[in-house]
């Protein structure tokens, strides 16, 4: 499984790439409002500070117009993925953009049969919220564990990035259920990193040699 960080904030992109580990970027409306920025500039400096995909996210909701943001949202870099919606306006934006070789993330994915269609309207990505759907009382793991499940069977090539991942057990069992990317914010990769034994088994050998070279 790989790793995306979930934000729009530019800060938080450069320090996650320097861990090693992130191979690309996806934000969404809010996450952009949140950055108190506009939305060209900021996914413009992001598509030439990384190498791997950078979601960008339409904001119309009628399939014309959402082409038609899309291809103004490309010309921002070249590794550009078009964010679309899971509805009906979505895909059929999804169908036109994939004939044009134009990748696709699907969000606000919420059930098996959401990701299977997109996947077949041409998605590159789609994204199911886990996070989402632990909030309303059910399992988002095991919706991860169906799309896999579907896309292994049926061969699909579509991609499932784990979406609304909020903690690092999330991460553990997403990578378990078969995502092959999880989009997580930068608090919750910098928790994964952790482990009290780790940074108590380096403070003993620190003072080991310490004490030893004294
Ligand atoms: C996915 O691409 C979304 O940006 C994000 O993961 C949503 O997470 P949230 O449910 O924590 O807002």
């Amino acid at each position: 499984m790989k790793f995306f960080i979930d934000t729009a904030e530019f800060e938080e992109i450069k320090a996650a790439y320097k861990l090693g580990f992130v191979d690309g970027v996806t934000t969404n409306p809010s996450l952009i409002v949140k950055s108190k920025r506009n939305l060209q500039e900021v996914i413009k400096e992001i598509a030439a500070l990384v190498e791997g995909p950078v979601s960008a996210e339409v904001i119309a909701t009628e399939a014309p117009d959402m082409v038609k943001e899309a291809h103004e949202l490309v010309k921002l870099g070249d590794n550009v993925v078009i964010k679309v919606p899971m509805t009906p306006e979505g895909l059929k934006a999804v169908a036109i953009l994939s004939k044009e070789g134009i990748k696709t993330n699907v969000t606000l994915i919420f059930s098996a049969n959401q990701a299977l269609l997109a996947a077949r309207a041409g998605a590159t990505y789609v994204s199911p919220f886990v996070g989402r759907i632990d909030d309303i009382s059910m399992d988002g793991i095991t919706l991860i564990e169906d799309v896999a499940e579907i896309f292994m069977v049926h061969n699909i090539e579509t991609e499932i990035i784990a979406a609304s991942v909020r903690t690092p057990i999330h991460i553990t069992q997403c990578a378990k259920a078969g995502a092959h990317i999880a989009t997580v914010p930068y608090k919750v990769l910098l928790q994964a990193m952790k482990h009290p034994l780790t940074d108590a088994g380096l403070a003993r050998f620190l003072e080991d040699w310490k004490q030893a070279n004294q």
